[in-house]
C-alpha cells in the first residue's frame, strides 16, 4: 500500500486536530493509501511537546526550514496565522512538497493570487481546508441540487455562526487583529466554509452588497490592559448569482457574534419544485421540501451513512467535527492519489482564490456603500 509522509507547520488548534485524524487513519475502510505524520514545526516549545504523544513523529522542530529539508515528507499541512500563509505556502511549494493549506489561503486577494499562481507554475497538488461539507447532510444537499428535483432555484442562504466573542472579557488573540488575520476579518475566518458548496455548484456571485460590523472594538490584552480588536466581527453578504440565466439572491452569513451559536454551519436552497436545508445545529437532520397538492417538509434522520469515505463506524451512529475533518483529509489524500472516484473533493486553489475576489468586493461594497460587481480576474 502507498504511504504518504506528512509534516505539519503550526501545531496549534488545527495542527492537533489533523494529528488526531492521521493517528486513527485505520478507521477508514476504502482508501488504499497509508498516511504517517512524521514531522511537526511550531515556534512554541509547549505546543511542540504535545506531539510527543504521537509515536510516528520523528522530527519536532522550531525551524520550518529543517522540516522542509526532510526529503521523506511528501505533504505539508500548514495551520498558521493568516499573515504568514503567503510566505510559508510559497516556501512549501518551492521545497517540492504538496500543500494542504488552511483557509483563508492568504491574508488577502494579492496573497491568494500569488499562492495559486505558484502552485500552477510548479504543478504541485494543493487544496484548502473546509471540512463541514464532508458531513452526510451537506453531501445530501449537493445531491438534491444536482438531481434537478428543486426545479428553478429561487433563493440560497448559507452561513457559519459562532458566539464565543460575545464575552467581552475574552482576551484578545491573533484572530481578532487585522495585522494577523487580515482586513477581511471574519470573512477570512469563516467565509471559505460558507462558500465551498456554492462555488462547487458553480454559483459564483456576480454582484454584492456587504454589511460588515465591528461590535466589540477592545478586549483585555491578557497583561492587565486593553488591546484594540479591529477586525470585522460579523459579515452579511447579500449577493446575486446567475443560475440557468436567472438572477438568484444568495445570502452568505459569517458571524463571530451570533447569540446562541457555537459552530453552526448551515445551507438552505429553495426552488420552485423542492427545497433542501441542513444545519450542524441538528447534525443528523436533513430537511427536504416537496410541493404537490400540499406542501411538505420531510425530516430525514441521517447517521454515518453518506460520508464520502466509509469507515468502521456503524451506519446509524452520528458524526461530529473530528469525523468531517478526517473525511476532508481522506479526500485530500485520495484526490492526490487519483482515487477520489467522483467523491466530493477539498476546496481547490481556484475556489479559494474566488472566495478572495468575493471578500475583496465585500470590502469595497462596505467602504463605498455600493452594490459592487465581482470580477474574477486580476494579474499578480
Ligand atoms: N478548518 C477549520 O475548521 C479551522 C478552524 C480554526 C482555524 N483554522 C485555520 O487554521 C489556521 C491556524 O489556526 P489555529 O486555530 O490552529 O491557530 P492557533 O493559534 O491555535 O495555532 C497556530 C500555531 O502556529 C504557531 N506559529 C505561529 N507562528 C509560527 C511560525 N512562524 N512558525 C511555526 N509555528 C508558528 C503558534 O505557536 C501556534 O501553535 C488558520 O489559517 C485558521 O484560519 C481552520
Amino acid at each position: 500500500m502507498k504511504k504518504v509522509n506528512i509534516g505539519i507547520i503550526g501545531g496549534g488548534l488545527m495542527g492537533k486536530e489533523a494529528a488526531s485524524s492521521f493517528a486513527r487513519w485505520f478507521a477508514i475502510n476504502d482508501l488504499p493509501v497509508q498516511v504517517e505524520l512524521t514531522a511537526v514545526c511550531d515556534v512554541n516549545q509547549e505546543v511542540l511537546s504535545w506531539y510527543r504523544n504521537v509515536p510516528s513523529v520523528k522530527l519536532l522542530t522550531t525551524d520550518y526550514k529543517e522540516l522542509l529539508a526532510d526529503e521523506e515528507i511528501d505533504v505539508v499541512y500548514v495551520a498558521l496565522p493568516h499573515h504568514l500563509h503567503k510566505q510559508y505556502y510559497l516556501e512549501v511549494l518551492t521545497a517540492g512538497k504538496d500543500l494542504l493549506a488552511e483557509k483563508p489561503f492568504g491574508v488577502d486577494l494579492e496573497a491568494a493570487l500569488a499562492i495559486k499562481n505558484q502552485a500552477d507554475r510548479l504543478g504541485r497538488f494543493v487544496r484548502c481546508s473546509s471540512e463541514m461539507p464532508f458531513l452526510p447532510g451537506p453531501q445530501r444537499v449537493v445531491k438534491e441540487v444536482e438531481s434537478g428535483r428543486l426545479g428553478q432555484v429561487i433563493e440560497i442562504k448559507a452561513g457559519f455562526l459562532h458566539s464565543s466573542d460575545l464575552d467581552p472579557d475574552k482576551p484578545i488573540n491573533w484572530k481578532r487583529q487585522v495585522s494577523f488575520c487580515g482586513e477581511i476579518g471574519v470573512m477570512g475566518d469563516l467565509g471559505m466554509h460558507v462558500l465551498h458548496i456554492p462555488l462547487r455548484l458553480g454559483w459564483k456571485p456576480e454582484r454584492i452588497y456587504a454589511q460588515l460590523q465591528k461590535i466589540i472594538t477592545q478586549r483585555p490584552d491578557g497583561k492587565g490592559g486593553m488591546a484594540e480588536c479591529d477586525t470585522w466581527n460579523n459579515a452579511t453578504l447579500n449577493t446575486e448569482v446567475k443560475i440557468a440565466d436567472n438572477l438568484v439572491p444568495m445570502t452568505l452569513e459569517m458571524k463571530r457574534m451570533a447569540p446562541g451559536e457555537t459552530n453552526t454551519w448551515y445551507i438552505e436552497i429553495m426552488g420552485t419544485e423542492g427545497g433542501v436545508k441542513y444545519s450542524t445545529k441538528d447534525i443528523k437532520t436533513l430537511w427536504t421540501f416537496k410541493r404537490s397538492n400540499e406542501q411538505w417538509w420531510q425530516r430525514t434522520d441521517l447517521g454515518f451513512k453518506g460520508m464520502p469515505f466509509t469507515t468502521i463506524t456503524g451506519a446509524i451512529f452520528e458524526p461530529g467535527f473530528p469525523d468531517c475533518f478526517m473525511q476532508m483529509l481522506a479526500a485530500y489524500i485520495a484526490e492526490r492519489a487519483g482515487l477520489l472516484n467522483g467523491r466530493f473533493g477539498c476546496v481547490t486553489p481556484e475556489e479559494a482564490l474566488n472566495s478572495h475576489y468575493i471578500f475583496d468586493a465585500a470590502l469595497r461594497s462596505f467602504n463605498n456603500q455600493t452594490l459592487e460587481k465581482i470580477t474574477y480576474f486580476k494579474t499578480e
